[in-house]
């Protein structure tokens, strides 16, 4: 084989040769979407077609998750935003909110060394103060640890939802004003009074497992994103979905109501 002959830094990617590294060297480099963000959807259907507790489909979802993680770490993405609980999924059975809470506490601690090993940058969207408390120091203490990471950031939303996170941003501009007396209201600041302040618009949104909806999520910042949806279900995204959806996304003209370049 011929890969005894190269250096090891090409061996590697001889050896690592699959079908997803053929997608993967597909993608323009210099055209990645900044900001990718996924709506993780299935996860219950997974575990029910195989007649399993909807909370297996959860655990299963974990491995699509560093999955993900890995590949736009890998393409050199800058920011994954990951909608992990919506202020909707409330509503579930508590046996099951139990569990999902749980396993994000079991996610962040297994996992820590290795974000913190790909210089992964973590950070959370949504109304963090209403979890449980044990949930919240987990989740502190893997921001504090990664805080000083400069590759990949990944934004786990958790309970997010997009119309809570605009009412929250008016409740600070209206705090202000009575503040300051004046304030300018225009698109940057209501933006930069979001809980992604800091963070660029998604270019790219995608959701698993077939539905064609938002379910709340993003609907400020997605407002020009592009959408890929499919019908596999979240434990089955792969490495080689997330770069069918980069590769598609490459192939978009992004006309922003303008008459594009053609
Ligand atoms: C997504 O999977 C994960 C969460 C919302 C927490 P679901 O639990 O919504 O799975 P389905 O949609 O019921 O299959
Ligand atoms: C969206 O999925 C929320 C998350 C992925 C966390 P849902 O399963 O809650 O959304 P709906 O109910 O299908 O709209
Ligand atoms: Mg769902």
């Amino acid at each position: 084989m011929q890969t005894a002959i190269l250096p090891p830094v090409f061996r590697s990617k001889v050896i690592g040769a699959g079908p997803e590294n053929d997608l993967s060297s597909q993608i323009d480099r210099e055209r990645l979407p900044r900001h990718i963000a996924i709506i993780m959807d299935g996860n219950g259907r997974w575990a029910q077609r195989r007649k399993l507790p909807r909370i297996a489909g959860h655990r299963a979802g974990m491995r699509a998750v560093r999955q993900g993680i890995e590949a736009c770490s890998t393409l050199g993405i800058s920011f994954l935003t990951l909608y992990a609980f919506s202020v909707e999924n409330w509503k579930r059975p508590h046996s099951e909110v139990k569990l999902l809470m749980a396993l994000l506490r079991e996610y962040v601690k297994k996992e820590l060394e290795e974000l913190d090993r790909r210089k992964i940058r973590l950070a959370v969207i949504g109304r963090i103060r209403e979890l449980p408390l044990p949930v919240q120091r987990d989740l502190q203490a893997a921001i504090d640890r990664t805080r000083h990471n400069k590759g990949l950031q990944v934004t786990l939303a958790l309970n997010y939802g997009a119309r809570t996170e605009i009412v929250d941003a008016f409740r600070e501009i209206i705090k202000e004003l009575k503040e300051n007396g004046a304030l300018e209201v225009d698109e940057r600041a209501v933006s930069r009074r979001l809980y992604t302040q800091g963070i660029p618009d998604p270019d790219l949104l995608i959701r698993t497992s077939g539905e064609m909806r938002l379910s709340n999520f993003l609907l400020w910042q997605a407002a020009y994103a592009e959408i890929w949806i499919t019908d596999t279900l979240w434990p089955d995204f792969t490495r080689r979905d997330l770069f069918q959806a980069v590769l598609d996304f490459q192939k978009r003209e992004r006309r922003y109501g303008g008459l594009g370049i053609g």
